[in-house]
């Protein structure tokens, strides 16, 4: 009885992480930060900046440390409070790699291969299908694992990849005969994770397709980006399917506008009397209005230097008493020198 109690009272641990290629955009938002600022409440957080993960890209040395710089004060000026959460760099972890070069060992070639993410990145990247690419997932395993977390919160591209991260974890304590590791899953408080679409007609939000709207934006660049969406010539029928671009329009209002203000577009659309203009000039508007306070805090954040240096080197400091923790347990397991 005493034993369950204590089970319940300790917190479940939440783990996820931002790569730092730019600024946020509001696919990250609804996809992931969203989800970190509720659950820094009742939970044991981790949130970093995947500085590791990003050098599958090769980026510039100046553009990685800014960027590191950006999604820090991004991650601040969102809500996330560092007297709640654990918030740290990746490359300030040496137990990670560590950690990395373990599971590597029982991540198999075929699996890796037959990801989505490597495939899609092959196509795009075809002159850099570096090692770092196929071995991705083994490093976000490692990054979940290395703190036991049970739960990661992600947009919808990063299944894949927390799938992955639960067959290692399952691999490694079948291989080893214990239960060091949980299963950690995908979560969204909303339940069903998340795909925020871009601007172009087609596909997710993404840095680096040209068709993301910032949390940094000025409201001029949201009305530029938003008027110049792709639409169509309208409905001919009604109540007829919305084509992928017009729906794409819809979800975004769906997260940023009121239910009120969905439903009268939504209706609008399906008596055929929709304007694109009007739903685009709302949903400019409803835009502004949810990014504007964050753009400011941004941009106070990140001229505070020695703010988001104490932050981090606190955050490196509380995740690697926790990576040391697990990295010991699993030499043990393993069975490195003792002697
Ligand atoms: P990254 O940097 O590509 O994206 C960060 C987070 O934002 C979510 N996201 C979206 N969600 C909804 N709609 C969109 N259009 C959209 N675009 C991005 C992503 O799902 C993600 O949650 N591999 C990870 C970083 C990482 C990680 C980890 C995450 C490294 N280790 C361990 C969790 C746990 C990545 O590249 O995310």
């Amino acid at each position: 009885m005493r034993q369950n109690r204590e089970r319940y009272l300790i917190m479940e641990t939440v783990l996820s992480g931002i790569r730092p290629t730019g600024n946020l955009h509001i696919g990250n938002y609804f996809g992931a930060v969203k989800n970190f600022i509720k659950m820094q409440e009742e939970h044991n957080c981790f949130f970093f900046i995947a500085d590791f993960h990003s050098l599958t890209t090769h980026p510039i040395p100046g553009d990685l440390h800014g960027h590191v710089k950006t999604v820090l004060a991004e991650y601040l000026a969102t809500g996330l409070d560092p007297e709640k959460a654990t918030i740290y760099v990746q490359s300030d972890v040496p137990e990670i790699p560590e950690m990395y070069l373990l599971f590597n060992m029982n991540a198999y070639i075929g699996e890796l291969e037959r990801t989505t993410t490597f495939k899609e990145k092959i196509r795009k990247q075809p002159d850099n299908v570096n090692a770092g690419l196929l071995t991705y997932p083994v490093l976000m395993a490692t990054d979940i694992l290395i703190h036991k977390a049970n739960k990661v919160p992600v947009g919808k591209d990063q299944e894949q990849n927390l799938e992955m991260a639960r067959k290692f974890a399952k691999r490694f304590n079948h291989m080893y005969n214990t239960d060091l590791f949980p299963e950690p899953s995908a979560y969204n408080f909303g339940e069903e994770l998340v795909k925020i679409p871009g601007l172009d007609g087609s596909g997710k939000m993404g840095k680096s397709e040209g068709n993301a709207i910032y949390l940094v934006d000025a409201p001029k660049e949201i009305e530029k980006k938003v008027m110049r969406a792709v639409t169509d010539s309208g409905p001919t029928a009604k109540n007829q399917d919305k084509p992928e671009a017009i729906q794409n329009l819809f979800t975004l209002l769906k997260v940023v506008s009121s239910t009120d203000t969905y439903n009268y577009f939504d209706e609008k659309y399906n008596n055929c009397e929709i304007r694109y203009g009007d739903l685009k000039k709302q949903l400019t508007k409803d835009i502004i209005a949810f990014t504007n306070p964050f753009r400011e805090k941004i941009l106070e954040i990140s001229a505070n230097d020695a703010y988001l240096h104490k932050v981090v080197t606190q955050g490196a400091e509380k995740a690697r008493e926790s990576a040391s923790k697990t990295l010991k347990e699993v030499r043990n397991v393993i069975g490195f020198r003792k002697f």
